[in-house]
């Protein structure tokens, strides 16, 4: 049988002579983006100036590219828009989740979770003033925690640092029994392996572009809402991209349809469109597939680093099913090792204040390339090649 992705490897630009192991942190250049970027920028906006808007389709491109990513995550068009970071995203999802969450005063979400999500809810329910509260339970204890008293569950499905995975349709299913509302952060899961939001009956989703969806640096974030809810959320971030009528210019804010309330300025369109063109990758590609090959490139990778690196402790889930897609090991030098492994042709990258995290992402990485880079990190880890100084040196991106 064919490899299914030997077509999808072509279709990106990948540096000679590295094993890219990031890819749960950045991806690589779709090839497809880079001409996008090249006529949106000539033909569309150098051409069309602002008739582009319409001409180029421009003012509904997020709704394109959110239904692009709505199928990738089991939602039903019209339900997902792109736009703003992911960080931006969970204000809105959060503030319309609390909307809609009557007496009860209880955000709950885990101790794992990912910082800006916990600042975002910090300060959001600061903001909003109605005496809320963030309530952290150990990512294990939150279904324990679940009571009258939750409003919402909060919670990033894939663990950052470790890639534990959280049961995202048995957890929203506790919560709604206890009578709460659930917002996932999928930023590690969307094009990661198979995700449904309509089946698990997720309430809010939101996620990042940039990672395994190979948007690019900063790319556009995305919002998922459910649709008996679309209708019922009073947004806090109202802007007029997100008005029922935009270019009426009413005073008086009157939210859009469903999740249109969920937009709130001008998209950011170069962006928007090379995440577009990113997006064409998917096509014809089982996430079925992707899950496999990732448990594979991840079972590999934990075996060969188990022989050759005793002084890597193992921190993701040793049970496939448990873990996202990536692989991370505590090492007390993670950060010059992985400054090391870098300088080796294997890009990974480090989270404080001791993980090294390996990304797999099977639509560019092959089942070879991970013997390559196991050889190679296990000659740093042999050489100690992290006692080296100009390893030792933090960059302000780790
Ligand atoms: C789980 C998770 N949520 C949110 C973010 C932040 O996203 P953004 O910078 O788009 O706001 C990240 C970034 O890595 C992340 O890993």
């Amino acid at each position: 049988m064919s490899d299914p992705f030997v077509r999808t490897r072509a279709q990106f630009e990948l540096p000679d002579g590295i094993v890219y192991l990031d890819g749960n942190s950045l991806g690589p250049l779709p090839k497809a983006a880079k001409l996008r970027l090249a006529r949106e920028i000539d033909a569309e906006w150098g051409g069309k100036l602002i008739r582009a808007w319409n001409e180029a389709g421009w003012i509904d491109l997020p709704d394109r590219v959110g239904d692009k990513i709505g199928s990738l995550i089991g939602a039903p068009a019209g339900t997902t828009v792109a736009g703003d970071s992911t960080s931006v995203n969970l204000y809105k999802a959060l503030t319309g989740a609390l909307s809609l969450a009557g007496e009860r005063r209880v955000v709950l979400s885990d101790t794992g979770n990912f910082p800006t999500d916990l600042y975002v809810a910090q300060m959001a329910v600061q903001a909003l003033g109605r005496g809320h509260r963030l309530v952290l339970a150990e990512p294990e204890a939150v279904a324990a925690r679940l009571d009258g008293s939750v409003a919402v569950l909060m919670l990033t499905e894939v663990d950052y640092k470790t890639g534990r995975l959280h049961d995202m349709a048995e957890l929203t299913r506790q919560a709604h029994a206890a009578g709460a509302l659930t917002i996932w952060d999928l930023a590690h899961s969307a094009g990661a392996f198979p995700v449904d939001v309509t089946a698990a009956e997720a309430d809010f989703a939101i996620g990042c572009g940039y990672k395994y969806l190979n948007g690019g640096p900063g790319a556009p974030a995305f919002i998922y809402v459910r649709p008996e809810l679309g209708e019922r959320i009073d947004p806090a971030l109202a802007g007029w991209m997100g008005h029922e009528a935009p270019f009426v210019f009413d005073p008086v804010y009157r939210p859009g349809l469903g999740i249109q309330r969920m937009r709130v300025g001008t998209p950011p369109i170069l962006s928007m469109a090379a995440l577009d063109a990113a997006l064409e990758v998917w096509q014809g590609v089982s996430l079925a597939d992707v899950r496999r090959r990732s448990v594979e490139l991840g079972e590999s990778l934990i075996a060969e680093l188990g022989r050759n690196c005793p002084e890597l402790e193992l921190v993701s889930p040793r049970d496939p099913a448990r873990r996202g897609s990536q692989v991370s090991f505590r090492f007390a030098e993670g950060y010059a090792a992985m400054q090391a492994c870098i300088a080796a042709g294997v890009v990974g990258d480090f989270r404080a204040p001791d993980i090294m995290r390996f990304g797999l992402t099977p639509l560019y990485l092959r089942p070879e390339d991970i013997a390559i880079a196991a050889e190679r990190i296990g000659r740093v880890m042999a050489d100690q090649a992290w006692q080296r100084p100009e390893f030792q040196r933090r960059a302000k991106v780790t």
